[in-house]
This record gives structure tokens, sequence and C-alpha cells, in this order.
């Protein structure tokens, strides 16, 4: 059983704090946010995750797991603080360090017993070394036995707890061998490959790793438009491709394309310290053009079909960036509203889990109860995420209640064939091209 400390109970520092718990350490999750740990405090978890909740009310229950908002309290006799904020894009897509640098000073001043430091937030390489010469900075001349250690987060929002308590791999970076095995303690448990290596070499497998994952969907993205226009199936080419053991079937579905709160961060980070240390990212800057080029798509597909889309009602199902999430960061979803929005539609949408954060968001579009209330009066029906509850919609309904019958499937959710022997005009992504499916 060991101390730690997780500072940032956001999406990465409360599962991980939490999941340390479960596997039965003392964990103080550490917050600026007096309203926030507050509401966690009332069982109220500031995320949709699933099984969070439940897993915070056993362990808090327990005694294992604690949220405070006092880091003397919080890093007391801790052997190992976590810093897990935010690390959001700056104005050129460089990662802002701001609240890494606040955690790290809030270490420095009010720890003075050995502790490893461990950056489990995304950040730039190389700022292990930065965070190193934070603490030092802020100690002066008081001297602190520390050691800085990466640990990049692999978690997928919606899996969270799963991709914690099952990782494909746990990656470890430092200058200090033994901090690293003394993290690498904590997760044995775990029973998965443990890379450790050195601090730049760790934080560049975190960017690696997304920058390619978002590679393989942008790739798979631009397949399927030369599909549209050569009339081949996206879904059966993926499908053909995956069987092959070097390629794989993951990550690799066509649709509106990434978002959330990392790939499009961390592709961007990455091509910002590529050109800062004189290399051309170009591989890389076609990634995200063809990423941002997936929304537009959707704009060219309900003008083919309707003209112009000034006045036209279009609904939209999904906000999340994608299923079993409330993250509207980055979403698909927000850059087609925009887009629609921009040509003079208007615009309904909903969403099962997101429609608190969207409200924030939209003013000038209508947030519905269900996808019916969307559906009703509609010139055009737009699926932005592939919630399992879009999966089986009563269709005959749906028709009865739209203005014009067309539906722009962006994850190819929905059977083609099936729709369009109901009478909707049926378009997909990077398959039948004609909205008749010819
Ligand atoms: C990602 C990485 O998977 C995770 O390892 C890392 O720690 C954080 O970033 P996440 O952003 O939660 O996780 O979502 P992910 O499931 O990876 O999907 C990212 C985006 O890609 C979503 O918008 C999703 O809709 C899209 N996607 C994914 C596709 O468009 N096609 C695919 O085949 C897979």
């Amino acid at each position: 059983m060991s101390k730690i400390c997780v500072i940032g109970t956001g999406y990465v520092g409360l599962v991980t704090g939490t999941c340390f718990a479960d596997l039965g350490n003392r964990v103080v999750c550490l917050d600026v946010d007096e309203s926030r740990i507050s509401r966690i405090n009332d069982g109220v978890m500031p995320i949709y995750e699933p099984g969070l909740e439940q897993l915070v009310e056993q362990n808090v229950h327990s005694g294992r797991l604690t949220f405070s908002t006092n880091p003397q309290e919080a890093l007391a006799n801790a052997e190992f603080a976590f810093i897990a904020v935010g690390t959001p894009s700056g104005v050129d897509g460089e990662a802002d360090l701001q609240y890494v640098r606040s955690a790290a000073e809030s270490i420095a001043d009010n720890v003075d017993h050995p502790i490893v430091v461990i950056n489990k937030s995304t950040v730039p390489v190389g700022t292990g070394d930065w965070v190193t010469d934070v603490i030092k900075k802020r100690r002066g001349g008081t001297p602190l036995e520390f050691s800085v250690v990466s640990n990049p987060e692999f978690l997928r929002e919606g899996s969270a707890i799963n991709d914690f308590m099952n990782p494909d791999r746990v990656v470890l970076g430092s200058t200090n061998r033994e901090a690293a095995n003394q993290v690498a303690q904590l997760y044995l448990t775990l029973r998965c490959p443990i890379l450790v290596t050195d601090l730049r070499t760790a934080e560049m497998i975190k960017y690696a790793s997304n920058a390619f994952l978002a590679t393989r969907v942008s790739f798979i993205n631009e397949i399927a438009n030369m599909c549209e226009e050569l009339g081949a199936d996206v879904r059966e080419v993926s499908l053909g491709m995956g069987y092959d053991r070097r390629i794989g079937h993951a990550f690799l579905d066509a649709g509106l394309g990434w978002g959330g709160s990392c790939f499009p961060k961390d592709v961007k980070a990455l091509a910002h310290m590529a050109v800062l240390h004189g290399t051309h990212p170009q591989l890389l800057q076609a990634v995200m053009e063809i990423n941002r080029n997936q929304r537009r798509r959707v704009i060219f597909k309900l003008r083919k079909a309707l003209g112009s889309l000034n006045d036209k009602v279009v609904g939209v199902l999904g906000l999340s960036f994608k299923p079993n999430t409330d993250d509207i960061r980055e979403a698909p979803s927000l850059e087609v509203i925009h887009l629609l929005l921009n040509e003079g539609a208007i615009v309904k949408a909903y969403d099962p889990q997101a429609m608190e954060n969207a409200k924030a968001m939209f003013s000038r579009i209508t947030l519905c109860e269900n996808p019916y209330e969307v559906a009703d009066g509609a010139d055009a029906l737009v699926l932005a995420t592939e919630w399992n509850e879009f999966k089986q919609l009563d269709f005959e309904r749906i028709c009865q209640l739209m203005r014009r019958p067309l539906i722009l499937d962006g994850r190819n959710l929905w059977d083609a064939n099936a729709l369009r022997g109901m009478g909707f005009t049926y378009y997909g992504v990077g398959h039948s091209t004609q909205a008749n499916g010819e």
C-alpha cells in the first residue's frame, strides 16, 4: 500500500486516483476548484464516465480515497505525487503548461520529505526536465529529495476505468531509474508490459501513439472520400485491410473524423514541437486537414441534396465527440453545427449525455429531449455520434415526422438499403455516393 496524491480531478486525474485507491493504495485527490471537490464529496461526479461514480463511492467508503483542496494536507506523507492537470492548446497549438507549473510549485511549497513526482498529463517532450527545474527554483536554497517520472496516460474516455485496469502497456521515463522502478511497483498487480525508458522518450511515446491513431483515422477517411467517387465501399475496404495482422481492424472506421480533448490537442502540439525544432510535420499537417475536411463534406452533401441550406431545418443526433462520454470538446458536431448556422440553417440537436455541456456551448440551436423531437419538421437528419440508443430508432415514425426524408449518416451507423426501402434519401461516408445508392 502506497500513499499517493493526485493533483487534478478531471478525466485523467479522477480516474487515476480512484483506480489507484481501488488497487489498495491510500489516495488523496487534490484540486484547486472548491465547488468541484465539494460536489465530488457529495457524490456528484464532474464528468460522465461509465462506472466511475460507483467506484468513487466504494473507495471513499473504504477510507482509501479522499478529496481535498488543501495541498499541505493532500501531500502530507505522500510517496508519489501525480500531476494530472489539463494541458490545453495555446494559440499556436503548443501545450499550455500553466497548470503543470502551478502543480509543481504546489509540490515544492508543501513537501519536505522524499517524493516521486509523476507527470501523468500529456506534456511536450522535455517537460520532465522543465518540471524538475521549476521545483528546484521554487525551493530556492531549501533542498528536497525528489525525482520526476513521466508516466503518460492511455485512457480512452468512455472506457477509462477498463483502460486503467487492463492497460496494453505502462510507460515510465526518468533520469532516475530507481524512481521509475518505484512507480512501476504501483502497476505490478495489473500484470502488463512495463516499459522503462528516459523522460523524453516516454513523453514522445504518448504523442506518437495518439498522432498515429489519428493518422489511421484520417487515412481511412481519405480512402472513404475516394471510395465515394470510385464506387467502392470503405466499410468493406477497412474490413479487408484489417485482416492483415500488421494493420488490424481498430481505428479504421471512416466517419466525421476525430475530436475530443486529446487527438486534436496532441496532434497540434506534436506538429508545433516539430516546427519549433526545425523539422516540417507535413504528414501531421495533412492528417489535421483531412480531419477538418470531413466536417465540411457534410455541408457539401447537404447542399447537393437541398440546394441552399438557408432556412432549412437540420437535425443533429449526437453532440459528444464519441459515444459513452459527455465530452463535446472538439466534437465533429460542433464544427458541423457551426457550418450549418453559417449557411443560415435552423439547427435542432439531441445527445444522450452531453446536453448540459451543449447548453453552455450553444445559444442559437434548439436542444431537444429525444431524437424524434429533432426529426420533427426537419429537412435533413445528420448523425454525428454513434450512440447505441440511435441504432434502432423507429424510422417509420422519423420518416413521417421529417419535412424531407433526408439522412446523412456521419458514422455509417445505419443500414442504407433498409432506410432507402422506407423512402429515405440516404448518404453515408465512403459508400453509395448517390443518395439513392446507385
Ligand atoms: C484517445 C486515445 O485513444 C487514448 O489512448 C488517449 O489516452 C487519449 O486520446 P479518446 O480521445 O478518449 O482517447 O478517444 P478515442 O476512442 O481514441 O477516439 C478519438 C476520436 O477518434 C473520436 O472522436 C472517435 O470518434 C474517432 N475515431 C476513432 C474515428 O473517427 N474512427 C475510428 O475508427 C476510431
